[in-house]
């Protein structure tokens, strides 16, 4: 049940019959507060002034015509015409049966599905995983679980980016590795050297230099030898993703890899249609596209180059030979695009030039869900204490040391087994919730004390919530399924808890619609909150035993919700910490 929807539907219906012009929106948003309501509808005076009539007497008119007596013990009309919806208890009270008694928490799932592509995580296999793409993995992920959660049907596409002059690089020092039979698989065991090193030679020696730039060659061109070298590089680099993947509790899995070396065989096809559509222009030798809409104040256009001088073609390229396949082969509806703000343009241009070129259809709704970038405390890019770039796999390591070392504080009788258990999931919940929960176009500065901390928005504070409610479920020592009776919600705290359980479903399409899980974030830790109230003013376990019964409920449901949520941020739960 989704009761922003519902509201709007009835208020718009009664906008109409009350002589509006169809299709004007009513507006209807969760009230910022309690004396307004828990919703109010805003639309009332946009219409009134279209019908050049007084808001107030307009907004009168609509009441008339609307009824809401099932759902409603009160409708205000405030200020300048606002509608104010107070929710009855009693039809909340049964909306909360109907969630308790459904795993799916009484969430429809949509009435037409889309294809929806979800272009996400996409690292450079040249080198490890780093700090830079916590942000695309693990917000792309929480989309992708809530638009399957809604009945969507997702595809998941791993963009990694395997090709490219480095690879000549790396080939290089693994051959020159070979012939010092180093054993290869060691020395790939961490990316980060690997690189480091094959950079000094090329660099330093020239001879290296000139071979790395012959594997280039030879690779572009297919041989054999080369091939084999390159994918025994790929498949351990990509085995590196996987654990960091694992180790976050990330769903991207082998078969989501679309590298962009898939798309090699298209790319001559791309320019030949960008050309035969007359989009080509050559300038100084490389073939672009100059579209009006990327001109400058002074006129100046930034062009989209789809093939070097010397006949390379770039990543512009490969992102357009991606949107013709996601169109002709995937059918998607809907592509979202988890990169960093840094490739905005990019992506406008590789969009607007994919729609010129026909490649994608009109009605395909095309997506860059921009990120900001994870800083230091010092204002400027997150760097390890050394000074490096900071590897994604050591910071989760880390992360869950610290949590470890703080749970163990707190629990020192608890079993070693646990405790490590518990330092895990607390600790990569943490560094996950702390992304999540900013507002994904902005900076955030990246704070173990802040996402370890138990007060606040974070992980640990939500984690520690959800297994308070568990246990207080589990001492009531009740089956779920022998509570009988109704669900009164008689006080404030009660009522309110009600309200914000029957929220859950706006929370997870706000998510699905912008792409944007710290909505879900914010929800969850206002329903702890909220949850939190309830329970110091209104006692559970020792309650008359028809109050200990309803009040058992809504601990059952904001439990279940809490869990609900958390697992669809892909964050793992705990029922005791
Ligand atoms: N590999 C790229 C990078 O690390 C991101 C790829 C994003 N996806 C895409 N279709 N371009 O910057």
């Amino acid at each position: 049940m989704n009761i922003q929807t519902l509201l709007n539907t009835r208020i718009q219906n009664a906008m109409v019959a009350a002589g509006g012009p169809e299709g004007s929106p009513a507006i209807v948003r969760q009230s910022a507060k309690v004396q307004f309501g828990d919703y109010q509808a805003n639309g009332i005076m946009g219409v009134a002034k279209k019908l050049k009539m007084n808001p107030r007497d307009f907004a009168q008119n609509v009441l008339e015509h609307l009824d809401l007596t099932d759902i409603s013990d009160k409708v205000d009309i405030a200020g300048p015409g606002f509608i104010n919806i107070f929710l009855k208890p009693e039809w909340m009270a049964q909306e909360i049966r109907r969630v308790l008694n459904d795993a799916r928490l009484d969430v429809q799932q949509v009435s037409q599905p889309q294809t929806i592509v979800v272009d996400y995580s996409s690292p450079n296999l040249a080198k490890e995983m780093h700090v830079g793409h916590l942000r695309s993995t693990v917000i792309g992920d929480s989309v992708v679980r809530t638009l399957e959660f809604l009945g969507h049907h997702v595809i998941r596409q791993n963009h990694v980016g395997d090709w490219g002059t480095q690879f000549g690089m790396l080939l290089a020092y693994m051959e020159r590795l070979r012939q010092e039979s180093s054993e290869i698989s060691m020395v790939l065991s961490d990316l980060e050297i690997f690189y480091r090193d094959a950079k000094k030679c090329f660099d330093e020696d020239e001879s290296f230099a000139v071979r790395a730039r012959e594997l280039v060659v030879a690779l572009q061109s297919g041989d054999k030898q080369c091939l084999a070298l390159w994918n025994e590089f790929i498949d351990i680099s990509l085995t590196h993703c996987e654990e960091t993947y694992k180790m976050l509790g990330v769903s991207l899995k082998r078969e989501h890899v679309m590298p962009e070396s898939a798309y090699n065989d298209d790319l001559a096809s791309v320019v030949t249609e960008l050309n035969h559509q007359g989009l080509l222009t050559e300038s100084k030798g490389a073939q672009c596209v100059f579209m009006e809409e990327f001109a400058n104040k002074e006129g100046e256009i930034t062009p989209v180059i789809v093939q070097k001088t010397g006949g390379g073609f770039l990543y512009s390229t490969t992102d357009l030979a991606a949107l013709r396949f996601r169109q002709h082969t995937l059918g998607f509806d809907r592509g979202l695009y988890f990169v960093d703000a840094r490739q905005s343009l990019h992506f406008q241009q590789i969009f607007t030039l994919g729609r010129k070129a026909g490649f994608v259809k009109p009605e395909t709704s095309l997506e860059h869900m921009p990120f900001g970038t994870v800083m230091g405390r010092d204002g400027k890019p997150f760097k390890t204490r050394s000074g490096g770039v900071a590897k994604l796999s050591a910071l989760l390591e880390e992360a869950q040391e610290r949590a470890y070392t703080l749970v163990s504080s707190k629990n020192p009788d608890m079993a070693e087994e646990e405790l490590k258990n518990i330092g895990r999931v607390v600790g990569i919940a943490s560094v996950k919730y702390a992304d999540l929960s900013k507002n994904r176009t902005s900076d955030y500065v990246f704070n173990w004390d802040q996402m370890l901390s138990f007060e606040g928005n974070t992980a640990p504070y939500l984690l520690y919530a959800y297994s308070r409610i568990a246990s207080i479920v589990k001492r009531s020592e009740t089956e779920l399924s022998t509570i009988e009776g109704v669900i009164s919600l008689s006080s404030i705290q009660e009522r309110a808890l009600a309200v914000r359980l029957l929220q859950f479903s706006e929370a997870l399409e706000q998510v699905a619609n912008d792409g944007m899980p710290h909505f879900m974030c914010t929800y969850l830790y206002d329903l702890a909150g909220v949850f939190m109230s309830f329970y110091e003013a209104c006692p559970i376990l020792t309650a008359e035993p028809e109050v200990k019964a309803s009040r058992l409920l809504l601990a059952i449901n904001t439990a279940s919700t809490l869990k609900k949520g958390l697992e669809l941020l892909g964050i793992e739960t705990l029922e005791r910490m």
